[in-house]
C-alpha cells in the first residue's frame, strides 16, 4: 500500500511533472512567438526609423545641392569672345563660354586660360608675365583697352565681351598684328645716343644723372608698350600709317627728356611733323585707357611745346 501510494504519488507527481513541463513548454512556446512578434515589431520600427533618417538625410542633401546649384548659377559668368581663324575661310564670330567663377582665378586672363585649357584649345591670345609687366595680354575687355591679367572679372557686371585691340589687323582670335606699331617704335630710335655711342665707343662708366634729371623720366620709363593707348586713339585709327600715336610719342619723349641723351634736337626734328605728331587733338582717350596709369597725352603736349614749330595743317 505504501509502495502503491508512493507509486501513485510517483505516478501523480510524474504526471504533474509532465503536465508542468507541458504547460511550461506551452508557455515557453507562447513566449517565443511573442518574443518573435516583439522582435518583428522592433525590427519594423527600426526599419521605419532608418527609412525616416535616410529620407531626412536625402532631403538635406537635396536642399544642399539645390542651394549649391543656385549658388553656382550666381557665380556662373558668360565670356563672349571674338573668334576668327583665317585658315577656316569663315567670317569672324562671337562665341560664348560659361565659367564658374568659384573654380577660376580672379582676373580675365585666368578665365581665358581656363577656357583654353578646359573648353576650347583652339583659342589664341597672347600672354606672358601675368603681372602687368610684359604688355602682351592687351585686349579690349568690356569696351575698354586694358591688360587681361590686371582686369578683375568682378569689375564686369554682366557678360564679359572680349575683342582684340581695335583697328589693328587680326592674326587670329585675340591676337592683333603689331608689326606697324613696332616699326613706328623703331623709327624713333628708342635707345640712348650721346657722343660715345655716336663714335661707336663702348660706354665704360656709369652715365650719372642728378635726382631732378632722373625724376623727369618718371611716368615715362614705366611704359610697357602694350599699345592700349595707341589703339584707343581715334586719330591713330584713321591715320595709323602716318601718325605715330600716343604710345610711340610717349616713348619718343622718354628719350627727349633723358639728360644722358645728346640727340634731343634731332629727336624733336624727327617727330615735328603734321602727321607724326600733330594728328593728336588732345582728347585724351589714350590717357584714360592706360593700364599703368601713365599720361601719354601730357607727354605729347610736352613734345609739342619743345618742338615749338607751327605744324603744317592738312
Ligand atoms: S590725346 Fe592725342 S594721342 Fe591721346 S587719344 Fe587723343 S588724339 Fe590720340
Ligand atoms: S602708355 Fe600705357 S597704355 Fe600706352 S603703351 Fe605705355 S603702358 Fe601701354
Ligand atoms: S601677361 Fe604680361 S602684361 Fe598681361
Amino acid at each position: 500500500m505504501a509502495v502503491s501510494r508512493v507509486l501513485l504519488r510517483g505516478l501523480c507527481s510524474g504526471a504533474a511533472w509532465r503536465t508542468g513541463w507541458a504547460v511550461r513548454g506551452k508557455m515557453a512556446a507562447g513566449g517565443a512567438a511573442w518574443g518573435a512578434r516583439l522582435q518583428e515589431r522592433e525590427n519594423a520600427h527600426g526599419r521605419r526609423r532608418m527609412k525616416a533618417a535616410m529620407a531626412a538625410q536625402q532631403q538635406a542633401a537635396d536642399v544642399d545641392s539645390k542651394e549649391k546649384a543656385a549658388e553656382n548659377m550666381k557665380r556662373l559668368r558668360t565670356f563672349v569672345l571674338y573668334r576668327w581663324d583665317p585658315e577656316s575661310g569663315k567670317d569672324p564670330e562671337l562665341r560664348e563660354y560659361d565659367i564658374n567663377l568659384d573654380e577660376c582665378g580672379p582676373m580675365v586672363l585666368d578665365a581665358l586660360i581656363k577656357i583654353k585649357n578646359e573648353q576650347d584649345s583652339t583659342l589664341s591670345f597672347r600672354r606672358s608675365c601675368r603681372e602687368g609687366i610684359c604688355g602682351s595680354c592687351a585686349m579690349n575687355i568690356d569696351g575698354m583697352n586694358t591688360l587681361a591679367c590686371l582686369k578683375p572679372i568682378e569689375d564686369v557686371k554682366a557678360e564679359v565681351y572680349i575683342y582684340p585691340l581695335p583697328h589693328m589687323y587680326v592674326i587670329k582670335d585675340l591676337v592683333p598684328d603689331m608689326s606697324n606699331f613696332y616699326a613706328q617704335y623703331k623709327s624713333i630710335q628708342p635707345w640712348l645716343q650721346n657722343e660715345l655711342t655716336e663714335k661707336n665707343e663702348p660706354i665704360t662708366k656709369e652715365q650719372l644723372q642728378s635726382i631732378d634729371d632722373r625724376a623727369r623720366l618718371d611716368g615715362l620709363y614705366e611704359c610697357i608698350l602694350c599699345a592700349c593707348c595707341q589703339t584707343s586713339c581715334p586719330s591713330y585709327w584713321w591715320n595709323s600709317d602716318r601718325y605715330l600715336g600716343p604710345s610711340v610719342l610717349l616713348q619718343a619723349y622718354r628719350w627727349i627728356a633723358d639728360s644722358r641723351d645728346s640727340k634731343t634736337d634731332e629727336r624733336l626734328a624727327m617727330v615735328n611733323d603734321s602727321y607724326k605728331l600733330y594728328r593728336c587733338h588732345a582728347i585724351q582717350n589714350c590717357t584714360t585707357s592706360c593700364p599703368k596709369h601713365l599720361n601719354p597725352a601730357q607727354a605729347i603736349v610736352k613734345i609739342k611745346n619743345l618742338a615749338g614749330g607751327e605744324p603744317h595743317v592738312h
